[in-house]
């Protein structure tokens, strides 16, 4: 597998939406210039959602600010509804992401509407934000189960995806929001979608909680998908969906995409301390198995080791 694989980013927006401690604006900011500085161009960096549902995303507007010198990145917010999209409009979003479901419960739990609604909120968002020059990428979660209905067929994946495709969304992201997926169960839910969305626009979102995360994109890779989105440290989770950990990381994503030579452009050094920097503000070090080994390598070495 010798080709080029897009990273999506997405720890400053997954990764601190399920922190309990808030990380402020001016964190927030220092953590994606480190990584953009380790090679990360396109990042998901906030989101436009109520307050009430998730307060460890307010600012997002400050956060956009404070960021749009940087002609290198290209930052992705989330947006619910009308009223996200207008805030993000005028922060100067340029690529917003809408958020369904493959499953009922999440939907309702999530974003308080069922999965047909969910569509029905998005049309005008889509619409506007196409009008505007404004890119819209679109997730489906619990592709590989739900939290509150179990299992998720793939056909009701294929039509949510569907659906998001038929809007406008320039992408589609597929997250196993709750990480119970094994490869067995990503690559059919891959080959299920092949020929309906096309497979350079399918991204794999997945979280990493029964450590199923690299394998299960591994599988994916081999159906042809090539996007993937990660977060530095293993960040992640989200507070609606009950028992979610963090994405797969960043740092395990590049070990093994650049052992398999697929070039990567990121600097591992500066992830991992991108990733330790931002541990030291939750106070957690960072979950990534590569982190860690890199982490105890240079301690090993400052001590003389
Ligand atoms: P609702 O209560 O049905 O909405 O929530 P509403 O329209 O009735 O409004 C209720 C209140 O929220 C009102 O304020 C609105 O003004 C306000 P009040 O009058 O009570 O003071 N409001 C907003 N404020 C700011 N920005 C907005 C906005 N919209 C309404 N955009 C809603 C529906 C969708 C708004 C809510 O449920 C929500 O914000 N949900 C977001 C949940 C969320 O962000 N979850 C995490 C991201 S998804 C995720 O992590 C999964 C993903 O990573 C992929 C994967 O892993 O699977 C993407
Ligand atoms: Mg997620």
């Amino acid at each position: 597998m010798s080709d080029t694989v897009r990273i999506v980013e997405v720890g400053p927006r997954d990764g601190l939406q399920n922190e309990k401690t808030p990380v402020g604006v001016a964190d927030r900011i220092a953590f994606i210039e480190a990584l953009l500085g380790a090679g990360l161009h396109t990042l998901e960096v906030g989101a436009f959602v109520s307050p009430k549902a998730i307060p460890q995303m307010v600012n997002s507007d400050a956060v956009l600010r404070g960021i749009e010198h940087h002609p290198e990145g290209e930052f992705h917010v989330l947006v619910p509804n009308l009223k996200g999209y207008e805030a993000a409009h005028a922060a100067g979003a340029r690529v917003i992401a809408v958020f369904a479901s493959a499953s009922e419960g999440f939907s309702r739990a999530n974003i308080n509407c069922s999965v047909a609604e969910s569509i029905e909120r998005f049309r005008p968002v889509v619409a506007r934000a196409r009008a505007d020059g404004v890119k819209v990428r679109g997730y489906v979660s619990c592709v590989l189960g739900c939290p509150f209905d179990g299992e998720v067929r793939p056909a009701a994946v294929v039509e949510v995806a569907k659906a998001l495709w038929a809007l406008g969304c320039y992408e589609i992201s597929l997250g196993d929001t709750i990480g119970v997926g094994t490869p067995r169960k990503a690559r059919h839910l891959l080959r299920a979608l092949a020929g309906e969305v096309p497979m350079a626009h399918l991204a794999m979102h997945f979280h990493d909680t029964y450590g199923q995360a690299l394998a299960n994109l591994y599988a994916g890779m081999e159906e042809g998908a090539r996007i993937i989105d990660a977060a530095a440290g293993g960040l992640g989770g989200c507070p609606y969906a009950p028992g979610a950990t963090g994405n797969v990381a960043t740092e395990d994503v590049v070990y093994m995409l650049e052992g398999m030579g697929i070039a990567t452009g990121v600097d591992m050094t500066k992830l991992v301390a991108a990733s330790n920097a931002i541990g030291r503000l939750i106070g957690r070090p960072p979950v990534s198995r590569v982190a860690a080994a890199i982490n105890a390598k240079s301690r090993t070495k400052a001590k003389g080791g």
